[in-house]
């Protein structure tokens, strides 16, 4: 059983882009990978149906993703889920977030979480994205912005993740902006420096996100660094 718990420094930092790129590469590696977005706020109704804009990423990658198992709640407003969830008279079943996880932890090689926006989201009441990550006891993937201003985006996020002692697994940067090389490279250093984490790389700016998400070997030198590769998924 294994799994990540993708994170991010805020909300539309790519997240799901890069979750969708880890799809690519663990099937490319032979793997059984399923995607679970257990809260999406902002569903989109598509075809007379409510659908989750994250899984419908996830399926440019597993078209024959089972979305309902994919994304447990859909919510219309694109907010933090805990006011989304106000409005909308819907209580979350957190145990019922954790044994979904669990089954497809049991039927699935290696299975990616993802959250709602960043680290202290709240959820409901006092319990945050955090107390799902400690819950889930999945070590984490953060995702910041690869340009300026991420320093103390994801210092901060760090922070908060070592003082609950949740286990990081690597931080990977993304650029969807105008890119700054001596930024980047100084945000690297400085983030490795003051964390002691290992950013794992930078996804450049992608033109063709399709194109991208069939090629994951252009990935390959960030994703071969976590360490459930596909010799640890098979086991
Ligand atoms: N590296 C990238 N290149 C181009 N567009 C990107 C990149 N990363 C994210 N985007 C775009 O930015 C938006 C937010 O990304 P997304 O992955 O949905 O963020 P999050 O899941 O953190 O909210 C999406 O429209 C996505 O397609
Ligand atoms: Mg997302």
């Amino acid at each position: 059983m294994a799994g990540y718990f993708i994170t991010g420094t805020d909300t539309d930092v790519g997240k799901t882009v890069v979750t969708s790129l880890l799809l690519s590469h663990f099937k490319n590696a032979g793997g059984s990978v399923f995607p679970y977005k257990p809260i999406q706020s902002g569903a989109i109704l598509d075809d007379g149906k409510l659908q989750a804009p994250d899984v419908q990423m996830y399926q440019r990658v597993l078209p024959q993703l089972h979305t309902e198992k994919a994304c447990t709640y859909l919510l219309t407003k694109a907010s933090s889920p805990h006011l989304a969830a106000r409005e909308e008279n819907v209580t979350f079943d957190i145990d019922g977030i954790l044994k979904n996880t669990a089954n497809l932890e049991a039927q699935h090689d290696l299975v990616l979480v993802e959250g709602a926006g960043g680290v202290v989201v709240p959820i409901q009441d006092d319990y945050c994205m955090i107390d799902l990550m400690n819950d889930l006891k999945l070590p984490v993937i953060l995702v910041g912005r690869a340009g300026l201003g991420t320093i103390n985006h994801t210092v901060l996020s760090v922070m908060a993740l070592k003082s609950a002692y949740i286990p990081i697994e690597g931080i990977i940067l993304n650029a969807t902006q105008t890119r700054d090389e001596s930024i980047e490279k100084d945000n690297i250093e400085v983030i490795e420096q003051l964390t002691g984490i290992p950013v794992l790389g930078i996804i450049p700016r992608l033109e063709n996100l399709d194109e991208a998400l069939q090629n994951p070997q252009h990935f390959q030198s960030i994703f071969q660094q976590l360490n459930q590769t596909k010799e640890d998924m098979m086991r």
